[in-house]
């Protein structure tokens, strides 16, 4: 998972095995080309999908990658597993193996998983302070009256004390759309938290569905299973 900058002095000269004055020398010949630009600067940011040619050999080349599934029962949200289908084993991508899941999802929840090699962005969206809701469709076992989707309503945004972690919940919001089925939004994504919130009043979730992180939405057009390349569009509005 690549994700730290570079000097580009410090870069090149561990990449070719060269002395700083090397590279310094190189840079003042004109021969270091960085994203297409001709280099002048020894301290400039090399990040991991910056595009690096010296002398006419490219040094770095990588590209970002950004997917969506909509992920099914029954498939680990790991890269490795040696009992379980895993959720790359339904990816076919030229640079599958360098993906990593941002933010899993339990063996039996379903829907948006996203799926990078940018730990950078990965990052970003699980930053707490980056305050990144995610939304679940939750359907649970014990119906809900008006009044009781209103003590929910209460526990979620004053928060549920996970006594494992000695944390409580940051405020999350429900909406119920019919008895047992509502929809919880939360800014963090703590072990099965979904479940232990529910857990606090004995109600067993009983089926399981991301249907947003942030601004990405699982659209209905996206069979389980299935994947896609996110736009550029929806890459520009995430963090
Ligand atoms: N909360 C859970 O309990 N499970 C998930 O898969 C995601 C959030």
């Amino acid at each position: 998972m690549p994700s730290v900058s570079h000097r580009l002095d410090r870069f090149i000269s561990r990449r070719l095995s060269v002395t700083n004055k090397a590279v310094r020398e190189l840079l003042v010949r004109k021969k270091i080309i960085v994203d297409g630009e001709v280099a002048s600067l020894m301290n400039q940011t090399v990040g991991p999908f910056t595009f690096v040619v010296v002398d006419g050999e490219v040094i770095q080349q990588r590209q970002p990658v950004y997917l969506m599934m909509n992920k099914p029962k029954g498939v680990v949200s790991a890269t490795k597993d040696d009992k379980h289908t895993i959720v790359l084993d339904l990816i076919d991508h030229p640079l599958k193996e360098e993906l990593h899941i941002a933010g899993r999802l339990d063996f039996n929840t379903t829907g948006l998983l996203l799926l990078t090699n940018d730990g950078a962005w990965s990052k970003q969206l699980s930053l707490p302070e980056n305050n990144i809701m995610k939304k679940y469709r939750v359907t649970l076992k014990d119906h809900l009256f008006s009044s009781d989707v209103l003590i929910y309503q209460k526990k979620f945004s004053e928060g549920v004390f996970l006594s494992s972690e000695n944390i409580t919940t940051r405020p999350a919001t429900l909406l119920a759309l019919s008895s047992n089925i509502v929809e919880l939004s939360i800014c963090e994504g703590r072990y099965h938290q979904v479940k232990r919130m529910f857990g606090f009043f004995q109600n067993e979730v009983l089926e399981l569905h991301r249907l947003s992180v942030g601004s990405l939405e699982m659209e209905g057009g996206l069979a389980l299973g299935r994947y896609r390349v996110l736009t550029p569009k929806e890459i520009d509005k995430s963090p």
